[in-house]
């Protein structure tokens, strides 16, 4: 059986989640259900990033100690991923005491490999990003993602020999063109490596709120190489039994560009020292923007997730994300633009056409689904293009273009009805036939509808099937069965309140 393991970052504890750490969950949420809907063994992994400066400095304003800031914001991330509908299979804390040991081995055995040394530094710091700048990087003396001024930072650190990988890395680079997606990043990150590669500090000495370096308790492992190794300890100790060697390498890691350059030159210099595989795919969204900014919590420009799914539901919420901003690309997201496209999309093209198929084939067909026509149907390739289609993008992590290849279908379908007109249909009793064709293939065409738009809105998805007479059963939503013909006639259509209620 083939495997699929997808990330999403961990996300900082400093303060409550927003709309983006909803976003990557989500589109990992999404490839992790297609996955299985191929039939495949998922491995799906998120979780929170809870040592460093930004986590210690919020204890340290609301008077509490950092173990007990993060035990209290971690919840919030927890119902964040179960808001969202997310079938992650593991939620990690880089407080995990597992994860602690697994970071201490491993700098350990870079240490022990030589690929570790001891030097005296000073440098521009953000304590946002946790990272140093060089003044060529800085925008008006300033940090160029938070846009705050950086402290000078003087300590004796560790180093990791970054600089000796950059061969390495750009061979990497040469040999797997598809390495970062989408390919505008790919050039990005090879760009920062050809433009030379130095050896990075990887411990700081001024804190406490971190992994101790397990030769020099001193001193603590820096956040960002604490915070990769995520990717590979969650793998070690979410089960019983270590799933390295069944889901590593990671098929996709899933992140937006701020945090590039430590996913696709760092993290790959550091499995390379290490002599692991390198991921296969990081994939690079864009921001979503409130107001032409990207949403952060610096800059208080942040909605909430979690009110704007509990006035129009998860699945609405899951669908506006990646419907409005395409994927891999910056958009603008807006209160108005959801309830536009809420009532557009949602009550209208789809929620609309099950209510009214689910009803004329109550009233025509006595809520039985009527037979196939004898002589085949027009769909039928069609459906195998669209799923083709469904399959390959989404095998490219293409979220936006997924969806927006079956909403075509949903419109097409719509267009059938209006174009057959069944109720003119139903008043001529020689035209029975072509009634219950066109009545069959409304809902043959929804049940293919479901399958493929299951990742993107699996509750509806499920009472779709549930109202086209389905069993609630995962095979029923398996690809294969998105093929034209499989529905079973015969099936009892059931009536319910409209999916999406419209919005006034
Ligand atoms: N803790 C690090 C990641 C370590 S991964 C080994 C971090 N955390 S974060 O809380 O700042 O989360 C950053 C991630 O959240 C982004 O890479 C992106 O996935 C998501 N987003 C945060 N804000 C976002 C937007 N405004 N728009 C889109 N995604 C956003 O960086």
């Amino acid at each position: 059986m083939d495997k699929f393991y997808v990330t999403t970052p961990i996300y900082y504890v400093n303060d409550v989640p927003h709309i983006g750490h909803a976003y990557t969950t989500i589109a990992a949420d999404i490839l992790a259900r297609h996955h299985r809907q191929l039939g495949e063994d998922v491995f799906f992994l998120t979780g929170t990033d809870e040592h460093g400066n930004p986590a210690a400095r919020a204890a340290e304003r609301r008077g509490v100690t950092p173990e007990q800031h993060v035990d209290e914001m971690v919840v919030k991330f927890r119902e964040l991923a179960a808001a969202v509908d997310a079938t992650n299979d593991f939620f990690i804390r880089t407080t995990d005491s597992q994860h602690v040991e697994v970071v201490q081995e491993f700098i350990q055995k870079l240490h022990d490999r030589g690929d570790i040394y001891l030097k005296s530094y000073s440098g521009l710091y953000c304590g946002s990003c946790e990272a140093f700048y060089s003044e060529k990087d800085l925008v008006e003396g300033k940090c160029p993602d938070h846009g705050i001024e950086l402290e000078l930072v003087e300590e004796e650190n560790y180093f990791f020999r970054l600089s000796d990988y950059q061969d390495r890395l750009l061979d990497h680079f040469e040999a797997h063109p598809d390495f970062v997606i989408p390919a505008t990043r790919q050039n990005e990150a090879r760009s920062f490596i050809t433009q030379g590669l130095e050896d990075i500090s990887i411990s700081r000495a001024a804190l406490e709120w971190g992994i101790p370096v397990p030769w020099d308790p001193g001193q603590v492992v820096y956040v960002w190489v604490d915070a990769l190794l995520n990717y590979l300890s969650g793998l070690r100790y979410a089960r019983e039994e270590d799933q390295t060697a069944r889901f590593w390498p990671a098929d996709f890691h899933l992140m937006a560009k701020d945090i590039l350059k430590f996913h696709a030159v760092i993290w790959p210099a550091l499995l390379m020292a290490a002599g692991y595989e390198l991921p296969r795919h990081l994939f690079v969204h864009g921001y979503l923007l409130m107001g032409g900014q990207k949403m952060s919590k610096t800059r208080g420009n942040v909605l909430d997730p979690f009110a704007v799914m509990d006035q129009y539901g998860v699945d609405a919420f899951r669908f506006y994300c990646f419907r409005e901003v395409t994927f891999g690309q910056d958009g603008v997201v807006s209160l108005e633009g959801f309830e536009s496209r809420y009532n557009s999309e949602l009550a209208n093209d789809l929620g609309n056409l099950v209510s009214r198929t689910v009803a004329m084939v109550g009233k025509y067909c006595d809520s039985s689904v009527p037979p196939p026509p004898r002589d085949g149907s027009s769909f039928t390739r069609s459906v195998d293009k669209l799923r083709e289609t469904v399959v390959t993008s989404l095998g490219k992590a293409d979220i936006t273009g997924c969806l927006e290849s079956v909403w075509q279908f949903v419109r097409r379908l719509n267009k059938h009805v209006e174009q057959s007109a069944p109720w003119v249909l139903a008043k001529e009793p020689e035209r029975r036939e072509e009634l219950e064709t066109v009545l069959y293939e409304l809902v043959e065409g929804l049940r293919i509808c479901a399958i493929l738009l299951h990742p993107f809105i699996p509750a509806t998805t499920v009472e779709i099937m549930r109202r086209l007479g389905y069993p609630p059963a995962f095979e029923e939503l398996m690809i294969e069965k998105a093929r034209w013909g499989r529905g079973a006639p015969g099936s009892p259509v059931v009536a319910g309140d409209p999916l999406f209620p419209r919005l006034d």
